[in-house]
């Protein structure tokens, strides 16, 4: 008894990426349901909805667990658009979760959305324009938690905490649902918390999109060349 409840006590969830190993090419098509329309565009399904919820649960718990917040100061949930959005919607909403059933703490969110253009592939390496709050001197002295889909090079985080930190919030911290082991650069940025580090492919679904394709889809996914071919669009100035 003695023994099982100190088991309880060191239990603590991970805040880095469950890591999806190369070895595995991801689940067969035709044991998920998917949209007609993607079907013949895809690979394989990488990691299915249910897990990423499952691990979105356990992220807000060790979110929960780790930010303290003096009410009535709240940590600003600031959503990255587009491909943020069913991350950031369910993340909140597990946290909130805690919020409801946990009588010994709580952790008071309020709620921002931006959109980052960046220019990475332009000259100037690392300029972002941050679109969508007015007024960013409104994070001075706040904590700040910046919910992201997925961190591949690292170039547009960087760049985003960078510009925030002008503001002077009091905490930045950083959680990616994705990030992204890269075989020819070297990530240059490590979140606070990560949900699954997955391998060098390109992954669509769960809001995360390919050429604005593919956000209409529940399970993350690999895409298959011919998929990759067929929504191909002209280089330009790309909002993340
Ligand atoms: N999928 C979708 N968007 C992305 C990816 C990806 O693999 N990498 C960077 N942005
Ligand atoms: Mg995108």
């Amino acid at each position: 008894m003695a023994n099982s409840s100190k088991n309880m006590e060191q239990h603590h969830i991970e805040s880095s990426p469950l890591v999806i190993q190369d070895s595995f090419e991801g689940y067969p098509l035709n044991y998920f349901n998917l949209p007609l329309h993607y079907r013949d565009d895809l690979k394989s399904v990488l990691i299915p909805y249910g897990l990423v919820q499952d691990r979105i649960e356990a992220l807000a718990s060790r979110i929960f667990s780790d930010l303290h917040i003096h009410i009535p100061e709240q940590l600003i949930c600031m959503c990255v658009l587009k491909g943020g959005y069913r991350f950031f919607s369910d993340l909140v909403s597990k946290i909130q979760n805690e919020n409801r059933l946990r009588n010994d703490r709580s952790l008071p969110m309020s709620l921002e959305f931006i959109r980052v253009r960046s220019y990475v592939n332009d000259r100037s390496t690392d300029a972002i324009d941050i679109i969508g709050i007015s007024d960013l001197s409104s994070l001075n002295n706040k904590h700040l938690l910046i919910i992201e889909d997925i961190i591949d090079t690292g170039v547009t985080m960087v760049a985003l905490k960078k510009e925030l930190e002008k503001y002077n919030p009091k905490t930045i911290h950083v959680v990616s649902l994705f990030t992204k082991r890269r075989k020819d650069k070297k990530c240059i940025f490590k979140p606070d918390y990560s949900g699954f580090e997955v391998p060098d492919h390109f992954i669509v679904g769960y809001a995360l999109d390919y050429n604005e394709y593919f956000r209409d889809l529940e399970h993350i996914c690999v895409m298959k060349e011919s998929g990759i071919t067929k929504y191909k669009v002209q280089d330009g100035d790309k909002v993340e």
